[in-house]
């Protein structure tokens, strides 16, 4: 999978976003569980796990006993909002931020077979 211009690879770390160091991270991020950015070569060097999103990102009224449903807040001008980050907006967010812009800059990603907008809900959610 590529950035949206299609000119670089997409790093681990644009999806699997806890898994990177403290200072790497960029509003609204927060979160940090790796000390060394998730890449290829650091996943097979280390022992360390990389945890699903649904470790974390959980269904609404399912959140586990002792755990939150993680928050972010984002601003725009003079107003902020605060958002619960559910398993459907997490992906929703991560999957079809970079997917739009991508379309936006190579609108002939719409032919290539599984690619989507953010409005083309069945291409990803199987009509049946
Ligand atoms: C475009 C987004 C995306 C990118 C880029 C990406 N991943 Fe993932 N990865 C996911 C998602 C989503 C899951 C969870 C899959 C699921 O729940 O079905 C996952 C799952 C995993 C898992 C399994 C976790 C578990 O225990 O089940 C590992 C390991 C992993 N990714 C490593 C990597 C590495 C290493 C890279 C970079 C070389 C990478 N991923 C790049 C989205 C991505
Ligand atoms: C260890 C827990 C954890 C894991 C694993 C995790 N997240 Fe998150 N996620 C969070 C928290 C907490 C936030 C709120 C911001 C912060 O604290 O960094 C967040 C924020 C987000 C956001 C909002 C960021 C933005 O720029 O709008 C998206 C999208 C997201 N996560 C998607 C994913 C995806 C996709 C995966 C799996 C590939 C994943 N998350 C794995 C905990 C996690
Ligand atoms: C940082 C950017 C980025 C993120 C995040 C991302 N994608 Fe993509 N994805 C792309 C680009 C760009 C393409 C078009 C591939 C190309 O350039 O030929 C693509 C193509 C695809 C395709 C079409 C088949 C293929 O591999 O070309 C599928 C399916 C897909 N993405 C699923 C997902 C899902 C599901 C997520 C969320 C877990 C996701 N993507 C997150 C950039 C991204
Ligand atoms: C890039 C792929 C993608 C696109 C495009 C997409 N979704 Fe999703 N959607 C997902 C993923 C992945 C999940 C999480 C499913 C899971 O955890 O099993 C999800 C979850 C959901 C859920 C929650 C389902 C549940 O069982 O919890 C709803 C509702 C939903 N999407 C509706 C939509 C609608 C409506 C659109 C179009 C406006 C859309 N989606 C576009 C990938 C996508």
């Amino acid at each position: 999978m590529y950035s949206p211009d299609g000119k670089s690879v997409v790093g681990c770390v644009e999806c699997h976003h806890t898994d990177q160091p403290k200072s790497a991270l960029k509003p609204p991020l927060l979160t940090s569980e790796r000390d060394v950015a998730l890449t290829l070569e650091s996943w097979r060097s280390s022992p360390q796990k990389v945890n699903e999103c649904r470790a974390c990102h959980f269904q609404d009224g399912n959140v586990p006993d002792g755990k939150e449903m993680p928050t972010a807040t984002y601003t725009d001008g003079a107003k902020s909002t605060k958002k619960d980050l559910n398993n459907e907006l997490a992906y929703h967010i991560n999957c079809n931020t970079c997917h739009d812009a991508a379309f936006k800059l190579r609108p002939e990603l719409k032919k290539k077979a599984g690619f989507s907008t953010s409005k083309d809900c069945t291409i990803c959610h199987k009509a049946n």
